[in-house]
């Protein structure tokens, strides 16, 4: 790609920036905050490893949104994180208001772009974008799943003591303690994980999967984890930079797939570089289904209280 913006120059805003530089993953990258200074001195910074870690990346930090004009991607990383003892949808009001104005710059300077959403609560904040752009939903997606799968594969690892690169994991639903780790769809090598696991040991994965966010920032109590997110969101940039048609769970706008509506939720999706091009349904059973509902119920409360688009 030529261009990415990232918004917001905070811990998990900087760690992406890092890793998209130093892979080469476009050729510009801008890092946009409204703190001044901010942005401009963590993109000196990184600018400054360029030719340590070798790459060409030009690294520039802004704090005007003007700066985001003709990105292909914008990052949406801004927004207040999680302190300890807060759910995710306790995020949401402070952090609308400023999704509401970030929204509102992308259209006026980036109105090509595709817009990944990290700021949380994702689901309900990519939902949000999408109504407010009105545009094509390959186009606006969110990071969750990628970095939720990307805890259980560890997670597997830990109790196995097997190589991670032979585990696929998969995890559906909102990035929520409601998540939905799906244990039929995750192998060791191609094996179901039960060849390997007692159902005690299943169950434990699955539900430090569920709580993966919440064990960091209660482990680090002044900041949620931001090494592994910016890694998720780097896997899925590298999907759409090289076009290849990854399959990895996004969080995308349902329109029908897996009997939901009018919401945005974590399902596996193939991205390249038009964005979000394709929802992978799978055949839940009764279990996994009622699992995947009372998630998407979750995410459907928080969606009820946002003012919605006037629809034409
Ligand atoms: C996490 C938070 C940031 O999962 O959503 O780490």
């Amino acid at each position: 790609m030529k261009k990415i913006t990232i918004v917001g120059a905070g811990r998990v805003g900087e760690s992406t920036a890092q890793i998209l530089a130093k892979e080469e993953l476009c050729r510009e990258l801008v890092l946009l905050d409204i703190q001044e200074g901010v942005p401009q001195g963590m993109a000196l910074d990184i600018q400054e490893s360029a030719s340590l870690l070798r790459f060409d990346t030009k690294v520039s930090g802004h704090s005007n949104p003007a700066a985001m004009a003709d990105s292909e991607l914008v990052i949406v990383t801004a927004g207040f994180p999680r302190k300890p003892g807060m759910s995710r949808s306790d995020v949401l009001d402070a952090n609308l208001k400023i999704i509401d104005s970030v929204v509102d710059n992308i259209v006026r300077y980036a109105p090509e772009s595709m817009v990944m959403m990290v700021t949380n609560p994702v689901d309900v904040l990519t939902w949000y974008v999408w109504s407010k752009t009105g545009w094509e939903r390959r186009r606006v997606f969110g990071q969750s799943g990628a970095l939720d799968t990307a805890r259980m594969a560890s997670f597997i690892a830990m109790e196995t003591g097997y190589s991670i690169k032979d585990i696929s994991p998969l995890v559906l639903g909102g990035h929520g303690d409601a998540m939905v780790p799906l244990v039929r769809f995750s192998d060791i090598a191609g094996i179901p994980l039960e060849h390997f696991l007692d159902p005690q040991a299943i169950a434990r994965i699955v539900q430090r999967t569920r709580q993966g966010g919440g064990e960091i920032l209660s482990l680090k109590q002044h900041s949620s984890a931001y090494d592994s997110p910016a890694a998720a969101i780097a896997a899925m940039v590298d999907a759409i930079s090289h076009h290849r048609n990854r399959i990895l769970p996004c969080v995308s706008i349902l329109d029908g797939e897996y009997g939901q509506h009018d919401i945005a939720m974590g399902i596996p999706a193939v991205l390249n570089e038009n964005g979000l091009v394709k929802i992978i349904e799978l055949d839940l059973n009764d279990k996994e289904r009622r699992e995947f509902e009372a998630s998407a119920d979750m995410v459907r409360a928080d969606i009820e209280r946002l003012p919605h688009r006037e629809t034409a």
